[in-house]
């Protein structure tokens, strides 16, 4: 194994992850765990050099306090304790609480900061192929970044006992199915199974306004077909999921409140139970771009914006139907485009547009024309849960405009929204 870690022993403090981002920043990879954490998963963790036990405000859970596990106390590594049994809290200076940080990790435990990119893969490769061994692995690739990225880590490390899932639901923006095939089976040789679900989709989604209804039929849908491509496949006995840190939290540690449940794949009946694979559900977000690009995919797959599981389904408002599907891919595209063409696909965190489901007049080639209009939405923010409007220049603004009404068949018009969250959700539904 090539790089050295300091295990992160939650017990209630706050800063678990900022700490984990510390330790990472003096070149040091250092990874979070429950404060149970058996003696066999201990073993299981490579190059471990010292532990911090982060203690803080949420340490009590059901009644009790929660303690290290005997494994790491009695492993023989440096401890070093913070908010804890005693031990005093964090110094609020950014300089000496990283001055402690630095003699702990260097001085008392000896570590090496050899964490990179490079031995990151390099290391999660040799673990995945010792829990895999030469068994088969099952992989859902929507083509977003974190399945992206998992997928082509696990192509390194295992080739062909992976069969990677990309399920089309037809609710995916223009040219994104197309590079999820191009890039996956032509370039890195995956086994890729293609499923163009789209008429099972739109056909359950036919008529349903009701934008809750709307989600969880496709969501439904979505592990109804994954599931029949899994049972079609024999001898998998593993799952690979890209799962991120940030969905570790949202979705509830001992020690945090759930904020919303992360399912990459959910849901999946009880004969599919297959294994885990998540190699990298220690990274954050930008840690997992990074790691896309060390492994070659292009930059615009790992730069990819947000994108909703429910994809253009929560933005073709109200009852779908595929005519105003097609007007709203397209009008998405344009945007894209001129967005990169000015360089604010670089600025802006999330941009698209919305078509609703309704017409006003205009006038084409002199005569009347009923169409809809195409609203465009380009927010920025730093966790989704408010967002603000920035700028964009006028004349970008005109340049979508021209194009989206001459180009995009059923669109005559285009509006831009100027509302921040609140009051106004980053989606229309
Ligand atoms: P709202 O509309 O709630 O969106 O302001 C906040 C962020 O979440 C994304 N979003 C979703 N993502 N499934 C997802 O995977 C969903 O149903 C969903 N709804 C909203 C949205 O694109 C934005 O980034």
């Amino acid at each position: 194994m090539k790089q050295d870690m300091i295990v992160i022993l939650d017990l209630g403090g706050e800063q678990s992850a900022q700490i984990a981002r510390e330790v990472r920043a003096l070149g040091v990879y250092s990874e979070i765990h429950p404060n149970d954490l058996t003696a066999q998963q201990l073993a299981a963790l490579p190059g471990v050099r010292g532990f911090i036990l982060n203690g803080g405000p949420n340490n009590v859970v059901d009644g009790a306090a929660l303690e290290p596990s005997e494994a790491v106390l009695q492993s023989g590594l440096p401890v070093f304790a913070a908010d804890y049994d005693g031990a005093p809290a964090w110094p609020a200076g950014d300089a000496e609480r990283k001055q402690m940080l630095r003699a702990f990790v260097f001085d008392t435990c000896k570590a090496e900061a050899n964490w990179n990119m490079k031995n990151f893969i390099a290391d999660q490769i040799e673990l995945v192929r010792r829990q895999v061994g030469d068994k088969k692995v099952l992989l859902a690739l929507s083509g977003g970044v974190d399945s992206s990225v998992l997928a082509a880590l696990l192509l390194r490390a295992i080739g062909d006992q992976l069969t990677c899932v990309h399920v089309n639901h037809g609710l995916l923006r223009k040219g994104e199915p197309e590079q999820v095939v191009q890039v996956f089976r032509h370039n890195l040789g995956a086994n890729l199974v293609y499923v163009d679900a789209t008429d099972r989709f739109l056909d359950k989604l036919a008529g349903v306004a009701d934008p809750e209804q709307k989600r969880k039929i496709i969501g439904a849908e979505f592990i109804r077909v994954f599931e029949e491509e899994a049972r079609k496949l024999s001898g998998i006995e593993f799952l690979a999921q890209g799962t991120i840190y940030p969905d570790i939290v949202e979705s509830g540690t001992k020690t945090n409140k759930v904020v919303k449940s992360h399912h990459n794949v959910g849901g999946l009946p009880e004969d599919l139970a297959f294994e885990l694979v998540e190699p990298v559900r220690q990274l954050f977000k930008d840690e997992v771009r990074a790691a896309g690009l060390a492994l070659g995919l292009p930059a615009d797959m790992v730069y990819r914006q947000p994108f909703p599981g429910p994809g253009l389904g929560v933005r073709c408002l109200g009852a779908i139907t595929r005519d105003r599907l097609e007007a709203l891919r397209e009008s998405d595209a344009i945007l894209r485009e001129e967005f990169a063409k000015a360089g604010l696909d670089k600025t802006v965190w999330q941009y698209f547009t919305i078509v609703p489901d309704l017409k006003s007049v205009g006038v084409r080639d002199n005569a009347r024309c009923d169409e809809w209009p195409a609203i465009i939405r380009a927010v920025n923010t730093v966790d989704a849960m408010t967002a603000t409007i920035e700028d964009i220049p006028w004349p970008v603004l005109h340049a979508i405009t021209q194009r989206i009404v001459t180009e995009v068949k059923g669109i005559n018009r285009v509006c831009y929204d100027l509302t921040p969250k609140p009051t106004g959700t980053i989606e229309w539904e």
